[in-house]
């Protein structure tokens, strides 16, 4: 209920209210501080928004949020990141969540429906967030339906870490606009008879052959042209089989083939999206009935409000006046629309603000005037609204007026995401005056005014370019806030142009952005010359800059290369950055300064052209590809698998078990789970230090503070404080000395989450710094290793080889591979519960249960048996919850012990990212030799990898890297050492791949460097090198059921890949700046722990006398379909439909982890399913005809034991050091595609073809899912994301903590990052021989990943074209990942060359 001063201040009588789900809630008292998001979640027990970050940066909280426009009543719809959103913001408003669309109850809403149907959906905790955004888009275009573009950008917000989004994109098409038109007979009729002519021009797009495919698929068509399915007129001509129209492009095309079998090969194409073929028709159990817009909210006119808190008053003035009447009364008060950028800096700058203004109620604030000397934006227009706005007043005034209103457009397009759109305004981005704001270079490029006012001084206009002092500081004064922004229209001839360039392209904040406007004019003679230049920058200083220098060099000359080339000389003097300056990559970003005003001149030349048919650019042709627009059409997938017959289980696509709760939001994730009473809230106490000695803790303070009930540090343990999962090198609680920053010192336990947070801020700590081992470099340095840890892998007599007269060539070398952060979409977890007589149970976030249980029992001091551990599911592991999961729940169960109530802790996630460990950064030092022709002789590998402050699994990781560094290919002699490097980073863990790619990577970029030594591509290097069936590797394994050049093969010539290299190579040639590269990489992968105990499993199975199953086994579900493969196994072995999964009662569990799990928990519980039948065999026999449950009843009542314990042993693997460490191994091979912007870096994949080895699928679908979500997050680690840790390359930030610790520094792929055209094959006729109890199957979780790789080797190549284009031959370094800066300074050229030498390596946390 609200506060009597709550209904009393809420104005004219009216009460604070909201409508979630259609239901009306009184707002809580004293609330202000509290999010849209904690109040679902915690107050109305609304779990299906989730919590991934906390920041607006993973979508995962997305809701929608329905409002009626008081004038004239009209209702928006908007998406909006609950996790940012104030509570008291969308007052009067109507919020739905995920529970309010649909339900497994009452029927799904087609959205969840099709999203559940298409896979869309693996470990499910980001997919509320994408079902709400879509919902979201379907309700503000309604009637209308969304096209294909507006949905792919409208899911820019919306992370998913699993999926490789191809499946959700795919399922939310099928509600795209339909080209009703292209229905009409004409349409049909025209578009047939020109479908050669129309297709040959879709295809130029891609470049790429129209190869035969496998035989079974339609024939493959251009990389980003084609029908919607990459399907075209190509295979239908000459048919008689009537053309079809896609339902989607409105075009015609072959998608009705999709999800056709193939009957002479027995092979399924699927195209997934629009075919109901795939995953049945929707079944409109529920039709798109959301909740009403609640009438009372329609009658109700906006009431100010003015509610009181301990933490922080909230205001909303319904006039301006009142608002500057508040200003005025309280100066240090924020103004709040969005709270995107208040948010963030209370969440994670410790900002407290005792009074917040909304200021989404102010009519004049809100106002939108358009005059006929421009446009007034209120300083609260959103920035939807603004970026609408700007469209429809570009669409329907002269060009000439509108060249801002387009830069704007263009620029919002790439800011944030959606939901963040949604909330935030112009106002909030101006007055930040963050440096990198997005707008403010062009809000000063194009000569905007701002109107400020303030109670008693009036109003008064600046200039937008005299608006910024410093950084973050603006000519406003205390009592002043800004009311609108006036944008004049352009004039003739006058352009107006916008550019950023960002880690990644969605949502993202620029690395550098800028704004330029260039007001050409006609002078005597005819000449065209530059009468005013304003050119605006951020992100290369503390605010926004002008640059007047360059300005000055281009004002009055006439547009040509010497204008340019002085113009280029005085933006080095404009652009100026320190060495040490914050944010780093000096030389990339004055590079980038340079090549935008490169592209902005050439593109104003450009646009003249069209406007003075007369003029010429006087520049080359093939400059044009400089400012050629980016251009991405709606992705599409093809998928190709072995059809079984329709009444076999296996084999079979079934969908996940769990769709349809994950869909709903009713999937239980361990912080949905609700707390028993008296649950208290846990916080970490943290080092700030790398390496220190610990003087002293102090947590006095702490615990006195409000709430807290106990600050537990090493001295209350009451067991063993050493932990680690092989070695016992971890303190939970540090004693003496701090190892890396964020090791921990102690626990909090709290009544809030809040107070535990502050107190563990609290607790004072003096240390004594000591030196600190960051990086590889360092730790070789200091002698800083494992000792006896780094194995080494011997074959052949290497030195003999490189001594030999064959050995023609030889290389030595260096290469570093940054790490990769997890960003499981849920954050670690854990709530420890006591039970009587000392017992705990667990419910933990683990991909570990019996590490959990081990740990607590050892920190504790008690016996395991005492220890329960419970994981229903998981948002995501990846590896990143084997180990580093298990210190974070022993470290709950002290208060829980102590205190004998229940503990929770959630990480955030810039915790969860900074303490917990990441993919190991590698750096391999190499000497190979070879012959001319590029056959491999001799490798000499020294392999070192970033470990951290503990052992952790690092030794074994190293083993595997040492065990795939050969590849797919034969070295006759190699020799492989590693070294396991002690630093004082967080400690370094499992990471899908463990080593694997690692290792493989540094092989690649080896075979890569051959290549162009011996002038030869590439694949023919490595194709000349790639083993034979029998083959023996390094290892010591014979290569049995190889099946690694049926895939090359597949792959490269199926596909036409000479073909594609030569219209690359044309492309290359016609455009300077834009630059194309293709490049297949292979893989193989050992499947099996190489620790040799950890390879075996138990189930139960249980048959209950309804004839309904329970499987039990040790595996845990984290989105890779594992519980859905078992439950095939076992529905298959005993006869029966699909049956329950579970996983909590199995012992000594091994980790669910090394791929391993569905071969080990499906032969388990084929064991188990094998007893039950011999039991139940008699049965049968006296029971013919009799169904399941009537024979299972029988043998009931004969007393059978209906419980089987089934084991699993993987038979004849010797380990590491043996010469069968892996059970069998698993083979891939990828092609990819690219276009680079030679000037930027940023780049997009235009089309990759898979082939990948999973012997015989389990289940096709979410095997198709693990390899694109696999080959996602190869492209995201060798091409997009970077870790970057306070070392000696990154010197301006604190030693040993890391930077990019949330979304919004740290970038994992979105869906506009996947290939345009995306194809997967699963090998056909490929049965494995070691796995019969799982019908065949091969693993699938790790091995794709590496072929990820196949995008920044594409990279490679296109940065050789235009590196060829500046005289620059050869071979050169490219470390991974292939982010912006590393592509952009490799393809070095005239723009950079002032500022760096082409063999500059940008800097590397490794
Ligand atoms: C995930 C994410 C992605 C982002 N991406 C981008 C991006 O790509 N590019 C970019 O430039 N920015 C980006 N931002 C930053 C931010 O979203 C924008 O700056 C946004 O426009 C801020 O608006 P807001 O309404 O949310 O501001 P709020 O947080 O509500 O307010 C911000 C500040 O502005 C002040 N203020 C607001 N209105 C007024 C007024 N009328 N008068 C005086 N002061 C006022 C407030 O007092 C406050 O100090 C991103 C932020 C997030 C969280
Ligand atoms: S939790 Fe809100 S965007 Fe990530
Ligand atoms: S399914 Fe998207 S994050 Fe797991």
């Amino acid at each position: 209920m609200g506060s009597p001063e709550q209904q009393e201040a809420a104005g004219a009588g009216q009460e604070a209210i909201l409508y979630v789900n259609g239901k009306r809630h009184l707002l809580p008292p004293g609330a202000g501080h509290v999010s849209l998001l904690s109040y679902l979640r915690g107050d109305l027990g609304l779990t299906g928004a989730k919590l991934g970050c906390g920041e607006g940066g993973c979508g995962a909280c997305t809701v929608l949020v329905s409002s009626a426009d008081p004038a004239t009543g009209a209702l928006h719809h908007r998406s909006i990141n609950a996790c940012l959103c104030p509570l008291y913001a969308v007052e009067g408003m109507h919020v739905i969540t995920v529970e309010g669309i649909g339900n497994t109850r009452d029927g799904l809403h087609p959205v969840q429906e099709r999203l559940a149907k298409a896979h869309g959906s693996q470990c499910g905790f980001c997919t509320p967030g994408f079902v709400m955004s879509m919902v979201a888009l379907l309700r503000s275009k309604a009637p209308e339906a969304p096209t294909e573009e507006e949905i792919e950008e409208n899911l820019a917000g919306n992370l998913c870490r699993c999926t490789g989004y191809r499946p959700i994109l795919d399922a939310f098409k099928a509600f795209a606009k339909v080209d009703a038109a292209a229905y009409t007979e004409e349409a049909i009729a025209a578009s047939k008879a020109g479908n050669g002519s129309s297709q040959a021009a879709a295809d130029g797009g891609g470049g790429s052959s129209a190869a035969a495919g496998n035989g079974t698929a339609p024939a493959a068509n251009g990389s980003a042209g084609g029908g919607c399915c990459g399907t075209n007129g190509h295979s239908n001509g000459g048919s008689s089989k009537p053309q079809r129209v896609c339902p989607s492009t409105g075009r015609p095309c072959d998608c009705s083939v999709a999800g056709e079998l193939d009957a002479a090969s027995g092979t399924v194409t699927s195209a997934s999206k629009h075919k109901e073929a795939a995953y049945g028709p929707l079944m409109h159990t529920r039709p798109a009935v959301e909740p009403i817009f609640p009438p009372e909210l329609r009658r109700r006119q906006p009431a100010e409000l003015a509610l009181p808190g301990p933490r922080c008053a909230w205001y909303r003035p319904l006039t301006l006046e009142r608002l500057l009447a508040l200003k005025a009364e309280h100066p240090d008060a924020r103004l709040v629309v969005g709270n995107t950028e208040v948010g963030i800096e209370i969440k994670f700058k410790g900002q407290r603000y005792p009074v917040l203004i909304g200021v989404t109620h102010v009519p004049e604030l809100n106002a939108i005037e358009v005059d006929d000397q421009g446009v007034h934006f209120g300083s609260s227009v959103t920035l939807s609204r603004l970026m609408d706005t700007c469209k429809q007043l570009s669409a329907r005034l002269p060009a000439h007026q509108t060249s801002t209103l387009r830069a704007v457009a263009e620029q919002l397009r790439w800011f944030a995401g959606p939901p963040i759109r949604n909330g935030a305004a112009l106002g909030g981005n101006v007055c930040t005056a963050s440096p990198i704001s997005d707008l403010n270079p062009l809000w000063m490029a194009a000569g905007a005014q701002f109107t400020v006012a303030g109670q008693g001084t009036g109003q008064r206009t600046v200039a937008a370019r005299d608006f910024f002092l410093g950084y973050r500081k603006v000519d406003l004064a205390l009592h002043e806030v800004l009311v609108k922004v006036f944008v004049p229209f352009t004039r003739r001839h006058e352009y107006v142009k916008e550019f950023k360039q960002a880690h990644r392209r969605d949502d993202d904040i620029a690395i550098v952005n800028a704004g330029m406007r260039f007001r050409l004019e006609q002078v005597a003679g005819g000449e065209w010359q530059i009468a005013e230049a304003a050119i605006a920058y951020g992100g290369v200083a503390p605010l926004t800059i002008m640059a007047h220098k360059t300005m000055a060099a281009l004002a009055g000359r006439p547009i040509d290369a010497a204008t340019l080339e002085a113009a280029l000389q005085a933006v080095q003097e404009d652009v100026q950055i320190a060495a040490n300056a914050p944010g780093g990559m000096v030389e990339f970003r004055r590079s980038l300064a340079a090549s935008f005003l490169f592209k902005g001149l050439l593109w104003s030349s450009q646009q003249l052209e069209t406007d003075a048919p007369a003029y010429a650019s006087p520049f080359p042709d093939s400059y044009r590809s400089a400012v050629q627009p980016y251009e991405r059409p709606p992705s599409h997938g093809l998928q190709y698998y072995s059809a079984v017959p329709g009444e076999e289980i296996v084999g079979q696509p079934v969908r996940h078990m769990a769709a349809d709760q994950q869909v709903c939001g009713s999937a239980q994730y361990v912080d949905d789970i609700k707390l028993p009473a008296g649950a208290l809230h846990c916080a970490l106490v943290l080092s700030t230090r790398p390496h220190a000695r610990i003087l002293r803790i102090d947590t006095a303070a702490a615990a006195a503070m409000p709430g807290v009930h106990g600050v537990y540090t090493a001295k209350d343990i009451p067991g063993g404080n050493d932990i680690g999962p092989v070695i016992h090198d971890e303190e939970l609680f540090a004693t003496s000395v701090v190892t890396c920053v964020g090791h921990p010192l102690g626990i909090v336990a709290a009544d809030t989450e809040e107070q535990a947070r502050a107190a563990a801020a609290a607790v004072a700590v003096e240390y004594e710094d000591l030196p600190a081992v960051l990086d590889i470099v360092a730790a070789i340095a200091a002698g800083s290793y494992y000792e006896g840890w780094g194995h080494s892998i011997t074959s052949g007599d290497v030195e003999a080889a490189f001594a030999s007269q064959e050995c023609e060539c030889v290389l030595e070398g260096e290469t570093k591979m940054g790490g990769q952060e997890h960003f499981y979409l849920e954050p670690n977890a854990s709530i420890v519960v006591p039970g009587e007589a000392d017992e705990m149970i667990s419910y933990s976030s683990t991909q570990c249960p019996d590490k959990h249980q081990r740990y607590i029992a050892r920190v504790l001091g008690i016996p395991q048996h005492k220890v329960v551990v419970r994981t229903k599911r998981l948002g995501g592991g990846f590896g990143g919850k084997e180990t580093r999961s298990a210190f974070v729940n022993a470290a709950a169960a002290i208060p829980a012990w102590h205190l004998r109530r229940p503990a929770r802790i959630v990480l955030d996630r810039d915790e969860d990212m900074a303490i917990t460990g990441q993919r190991h950064a590698f750096m391999g030092r190499y000497k190979v030799g070879f012959t001319k022709e590029g056959r491999l002789l001799a490798l000499d590998l020294n392999l070192y990898c970033n470990a951290g402050n503990s052992l952790d699994l690092s030794h074994s990781i190293m083993d595997r890297a040492l065990m795939h560094c050969d590849c797919v290919y034969r070295f006759p002699a190699l020799r492989a050492q590693g070294h396991v490097c002690r630093t004082n980073l967080p400690s370094h863990t499992a990471f899908r791949g463990f080593g694997g790619p690692q290792g493989m990577m540094v092989c690649e970029q080896i075979m890569e460097r051959i290549a162009r030594h011996v002038g030869r591509p590439a694949h023919e290097v490595k194709a000349l090198n790639m083993y034979h069936e029998g083959d023996v590797a390094p290892f010591g394994q014979r290569l049995d059921g190889c099946q690694a050049r049926r895939c090359w093969e597949e792959v490269l010539a199926s596909r036409g890949f000479q073909q594609r290299l030569t219209e690359v190579q044309q492309h290359n040639a016609a455009h300077r700046w834009r630059k194309r590269g293709l490049a297949a990489v292979p893989t193989k992968f050992g499947i099996s722990f190489t620790t040799k105990f950890l390879n075996q499993a138990g189930a139960l199975v249980h048959i209950y006398t309804d004839g309904t199953v329970l499987v039990t086994h040790g595996g845990v579900e984290m989105g890779q379909g594992l519980h859905t493969k078992v439950a095939q196994v076992v529905a298959h072995d005993l006869g029966i439909p699909l049956q329950s999964t579970a996983t909590d009662k199995v012992p000594n569990a091994s980790p669910t982890a090394a791929s391993a799990s569905s071969d080990m928990y499906g032969a388990a519980a084929a064991d188990a399913c094998r007893q039950l039948k011999e039991r139940l065999g008699p049965y049968y026999e006296r029971l013919p005809g009799k169904s399941f449950q009537e024979v299972v009843m029988a043998a009931y009542l004969d007393r059978v034991d209906l419980s089987a314990h089934g084991f699993y042993a993987t038979p004849d693997i010797t380990g590491f050091g043996g010469d069968r460490p892996f059970n069998y191994l698993c083979y891939g091979a990828a092609v990819s595609e690219v276009e680079l912007d030679a000037l930027t870096g940023d780049w997009q994949v235009l089309r990759t073809d898979i082939c990948m080895d999973v012997g015989k699928s389990l289940n096709p679908s979410i095997d198709i899912g693990q390899v694109e979500g696999g080959f996602v997050q190869g492209m995201g680690w060798s091409c997009i994301e970077e870790l970057v840790w306070g070392d000696a390359q990154h010197t301006w930030v604190r030693p040993g903590q890391l930077f990019t610790r949330g979304p919004g520094t740290y970038k994992i792929p979105t869906a506009n990052d996947i290939p345009v055209d995306f194809r997967v094959t699963l090998l056909r006729n490929a049965p494995c021989d070691r796995t019969p109890m799982v019908h065949s199957s091969k693993a699938v979780g790790e091995p794709p990943f590496f072929l990820g790789t196949s995008v920044f080797y594409a990279l490679k190549e296109a940065c050789y074209a235009a590196r060829a284009d500046a005289g620059l031959a050869g071979w050169f370094r490219l470390d991974l990942p292939a982010t912006p800066e590393r592509l952009r300074m490799a393809c070095a050229d005239q723009l950079t060359a002032p500022f760096a030498p082409p063999e500059l390596l940008p800097k590397i946390s490794c």
